[in-house]
């Protein structure tokens, strides 16, 4: 019994900052036109000091029930990838589930990065098939706002903050074959050092700010992306002409055109939003869901291809008939 994406949701902190406004702000020497030519980045939200990433999955989370029709009695586990969990415990699932008022199941927090989606995805699509669980909210929520080192301009300009999330409840009789059809997930952690969090809880030393060799990732996205949407459609017997949409981790314009070239895709089947968003980590790919479910691009029936790569390295790909 594997599990349906039946509702989508997102929430986006109210502020939202242009690039011209950012280098003003954390007195940058960048330009708009730089950012805009090498990401795609034209904004992103950012947090308002008192939110958490708690406060902005659970406005996701009521956002992707209520698309589904379904209430709090319907979810048996939260699962939330997170790498700004509002502290390290309780959980951000956990704190999910107390303000969504869901007394039963599990809730805990995963962590891959920018990959968190497809691995929450992955593990709760498990948990349906393995019987544990018939609704799983599946969140991803992150503030990067607050680890980033606004004197890296090579790295400060690319992210934003957000939440997104899905319900993914068990296929019902008459559904075909609506639902996950699989998830791939990889790591190297031999790469671990070009994208990371030097330091946070339990560690020796660090400033704990996101530390990242651009070119080194964007080349290991290219190939291992590539490879991982592969792997996907290859499991399933399938190929690129069956794929509706590719709703890919929203890191960067030429990592997401790449993608969309490599599949056939014309870009008006690429879901993109990363020119509004910026990268806003495990958040992207649910965030877009919801925006293209919502605006009707998506529509019940549809191939869609999700990939993600994030620090870890991890990452994977995910396939889904929505
Ligand atoms: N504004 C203006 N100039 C900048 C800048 C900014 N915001 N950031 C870096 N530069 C400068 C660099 O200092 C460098 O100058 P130099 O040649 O005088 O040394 C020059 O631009 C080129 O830097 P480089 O890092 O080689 O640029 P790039 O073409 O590789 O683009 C990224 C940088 C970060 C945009 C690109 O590598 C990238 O997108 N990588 C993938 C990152 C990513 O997606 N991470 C998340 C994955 S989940």
């Amino acid at each position: 019994m594997r599990g349906v994406i039946a509702g989508t949701g997102g929430y986006l902190p109210a502020r939202s900052v242009s690039n011209d406004a950012l280098a003003a702000e954390k007195n940058l020497e960048t330009s708009d036109s730089w950012i805009v030519e090498r990401t795609g980045i034209r904004q992103r939200h950012f947090a308002a000091p008192g939110e958490t990433a708690s406060a902005m999955g659970i406005a996701a989370c009521r956002d992707a029930l209520a698309q589904a029709g379904a209430t709090v009695d319907d979810v048996d586990g939260v699962i939330v990838a997170t790498a700004t969990p509002d502290s390290a415990f309780p959980s951000t699932a956990a704190r999910i589930q107390g303000g969504l008022g869901v007394t039963r199941g599990f809730a805990f927090d995963l962590a891959a990065a920018c990959t968190g989606f497809i691995y929450a995805l992955s593990v709760a699509d498990a948990m349906i098939r393995a019987g544990q669980a018939r609704g799983v909210l599946v969140v991803g929520a992150e503030i990067y706002s607050r680890i980033l080192d606004w004197s890296d301009r090579g790295t400060c300009v690319l992210f934003g903050d957000g939440a997104g999330a899905v319900l993914l409840r068990a296929a019902q009789a008459g559904e075909g074959d609506r639902g996950l059809l699989s998830t791939h997930l990889h790591a190297d952690g031999r790469h671990g050092d070009i994208l990371q969090v030097d330091g946070g809880a339990g560690s020796t030393g660090g400033t704990g700010v996101v530390r990242m060799a651009g070119r080194e990732v964007f080349k290991h996205a290219v190939t291992k992306l590539a490879s991982a949407v592969d792997e996907a459609l290859a499991a399933n017997g399938l190929g690129y002409d069956d794929v509706a949409w590719l709703v890919p981790h929203q890191a960067n314009i030429r990592i997401i055109e790449a993608m969309g070239r490599k599949l056939h895709l014309p870009l008006d089947r690429v879901v993109v939003t990363v020119d509004r968003h910026a990268n806003t980590s495990a958040a992207s790919i649910p965030l877009a869901l919801a925006e293209a479910t919502r605006d009707g691009r998506i529509k019940q029936g549809d191939l869609v291809l999700m990939e993600a790569i994030g620090g870890g390295l991890t990452w994977g790909a995910a396939l889904a008939r929505f």
